[in-house]
């Protein structure tokens, strides 16, 4: 066990506390899709927003957004998960298509579908990992839908400030084949002990030929941020207090670690990619963006 506080994450599931986050994106992600310009298209999220309580009322389409793009947290955060949704769906694709990996672990998976809207190559596999409730939700609503994966999928219940790492093999994961990890919008949400802990599973359970994509914040004071556009929009308008749900002890040198153990490691902003895709966010002043970084690393 690395740290068990239950600060952050409150109620179960998708009802409130960290859960509801899953929602949020998930609601962009339904935005996104319907975007004439959309960088990335995610069929099911809309059903997650319709069906949850705590979503009601939520827009999923360009046209429900009164303010467009210029809307703090249905336009422009909207557009940043849009973003970085595009960009890890390119990383994915890329890891498994071009390289060995043939495992993919998401952690922290939340409403995730990749494991069913991308196009994966013969013999993948994708691990989802995230809290009991929050898989029986999504497991509910796309039963429902009669979704069916691209990808042998395998749904684990832990929470991941546990040894969550026992589990794996007993799922089937073998931690002698190359895998390709996912940690989006996970790691602001856990102590610095659970997040070392992540970077030296993912170490341990990773051979030569497998790579990893997470985010993290940088900014040393969150609070800074406290009244920027984006974070008081998603407080006032549907009562997600997101500095209240991340951790805000001090965070460890994760890429620092990686590098350190041989892997490869590129640390960039989401703008390069606004920049790089010709759409997305772009810095503004009290942005509450200006400390996410993406990093992309390699074991060679
Ligand atoms: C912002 S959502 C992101 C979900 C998903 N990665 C995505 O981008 O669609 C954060 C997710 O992390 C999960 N999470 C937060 N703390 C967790 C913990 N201690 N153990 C397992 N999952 C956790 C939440 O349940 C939620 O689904």
């Amino acid at each position: 066990m690395v740290d068990t506080a239950q600060a952050n994450t409150g109620t179960e599931g998708v009802a409130g506390g960290v859960g509801v986050t899953a929602l949020l994106v998930a609601a962009a992600r339904a935005i996104e899709t319907h975007r004439p310009d959309a960088l990335a298209r995610d069929v099911y999220a809309e059903h997650f927003v319709l069906a949850a309580q705590a979503s009601q009322g939520w827009p999923v389409r360009p046209r429900e957004v009164r303010d467009g793009e210029t809307d703090p947290l249905w336009g422009r955060f909207a557009r940043y998960f849009g973003l970085r949704t595009r960009v890890l769906d390119d990383f994915l694709l890329h890891s498994t298509h071009h390289g060995n990996a043939r495992q993919v672990v998401v952690l922290g998976a939340g409403l995730d579908t990749r494991a069913f809207r991308l196009e994966w190559p013969p013999g993948c596999v994708v691990f989802e990992i995230d809290r009991e409730e929050v898989l029986a939700f999504k497991h509910r609503i796309l039963g429902g839908l009669s979704a069916v994966p691209s990808a042998a999928r395998v749904p684990l219940a832990m929470d991941l400030r546990s040894d969550w790492a026992g589990a794996l093999p007993g799922a089937g994961f073998d931690p002698a084949a190359p895998s390709v990890w996912l940690v989006e919008g996970l790691l602001f949400y856990l102590p610095p002990a659970a997040e070392t802990y992540l970077i030296d599973t993912v170490d341990r359970l990773t051979p030569g030929g497998g790579a990893l994509a997470y985010e993290v914040k940088l900014e040393k004071d969150l609070l800074a941020y406290r009244d920027s556009p984006l974070y008081t929009a998603t407080r006032q308008r549907i009562g997600i207090d997101l500095l209240d749900l991340f951790d805000r002890e001090p965070r460890p040198d994760s890429a620092g670690r990686l590098a350190g153990r041989g892997w490869s490691t590129s640390v960039r902003t989401p703008f390069d990619f606004t920049r790089l895709l010709g759409r997305g966010p772009l810095p503004e002043p009290n942005d509450a963006l200006a400390g996410n970084r993406w990093v992309f690393a390699h074991k060679p």
